[in-house]
């Protein structure tokens, strides 16, 4: 059997096609344009491949991009004040401080700078539970599958605060019967050989194997992890958390990485900047 591969890339699309339209009706409908806010601090080239994606995304979309950029050396008062003036701009409704921030600083301190209205990544502690980005992606491609949660076996590999715990709490709010792993389970195979939908997000490159899973379960691989090209056996260098060649053969459907849930990310970061945006209209009296 070879698995179905989920194709991020073209569920993202089709996120960003109705944001798109969403946007447009919403701009005809208040005048306003929702706008999103990226703050890239020093000169990672990954990073800026990301903001540069995500300022490319918004343009697309009808979202206003703000780009702001600081030296690598910033101080946290710099990147704090940039922060605060974001905060304080009515015409941006999202704010994403892009992770990671240098060594000398806080990514968790600066990023609870960010008001909850506008933490669009959903990274600030109120909004850790609700929002961000590679959870609600997954329930998307979950529901894109046309997956069953209601009373089905999931289990989810890696208890993060990031995303391993509210992925937990967004099966179970759907119904599924959830079990969460993380390096002090015993006998991990035989745990995730139990799950109708297994959820990997531990970070160590193709851990889990193919005879860990049952057949006929839906993998989803959150895992981004980086190779050299020749290790991964692709141009990108990025392999999963799950031994993809394997797990296809057992699989059900599964995500590919790259191409699986990473695609989803920006597509939600999309989608929660239009509700940030309709929920100020709305308390402006607008919308
Ligand atoms: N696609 C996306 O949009 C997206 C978004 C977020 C993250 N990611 C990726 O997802 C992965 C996980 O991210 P994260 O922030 O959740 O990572 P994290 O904070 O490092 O958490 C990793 C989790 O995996 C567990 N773990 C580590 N090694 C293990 C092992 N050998 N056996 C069992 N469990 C083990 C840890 O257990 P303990 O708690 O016991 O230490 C921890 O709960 C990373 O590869 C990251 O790049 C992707």
């Amino acid at each position: 059997v070879s698995a179905q591969v989920i194709d991020g890339k073209a569920v993202a699309a089709m996120v960003r096609a109705a944001v798109a339209a969403d946007v447009e009706a919403f701009t005809l409908r208040t005048g306003l344009t929702p706008g999103l806010a990226t703050v890239l601090v020093g000169d990672d080239p990954a990073s800026a491949v990301y903001v540069g994606a995500k300022q490319r995304a918004c343009l697309e979309v009808g979202i206003t991009p703000f780009d702001e950029r600081l030296e690598a050396d910033a101080s946290a008062d710099d990147v704090a004040k940039v922060l605060h003036a974001l905060g304080a701009n009515p015409a941006v409704n999202g704010i994403l401080l892009q992770l990671p921030v240098p060594a000398h600083l806080s990514g968790e301190a600066l990023t609870g700078l960010i008001g909850a209205d506008k933490d669009v990544d959903g990274l600030s502690e109120v909004n850790a539970g609700r929002l961000s980005l590679g959870r609600p992606g997954v329930m998307e491609l979950l529901a894109h599958t046309g997956t069953t949660l209601e009373g089905a076996e999931a289990v989810v590999l890696g208890r993060s605060n990031l995303f391993g715990k509210p992925m937990a709490a967004l099966l179970l709010a759907a119904n599924a019967t959830v079990t969460v792993c993380h390096s002090r389970t015993r006998d991990l195979a035989a745990v995730c050989a139990r799950a109708d939908i297994l959820i990997a997000a531990v970070g160590r490159p193709r851990m889990v194997k193919g005879d860990w899973i049952k057949p006929g379960a839906v993998v989803i691989d959150v895992g981004i992890n980086r190779l050299t090209p020749d290790e991964a056996g692709n141009s990108s260098g990025l392999v999963g958390d799950v031994d993809f060649a394997a797990a296809s053969q057992v699989a059900s459907s599964i995500t590919p990485v790259p191409g699986g849930v990473g695609p989803m990310t920006i597509a939600m970061l999309l989608a929660n900047t239009l509700k940030a945006a309709v929920a100020d209209a709305q308390a402006q009296g607008i919308a």
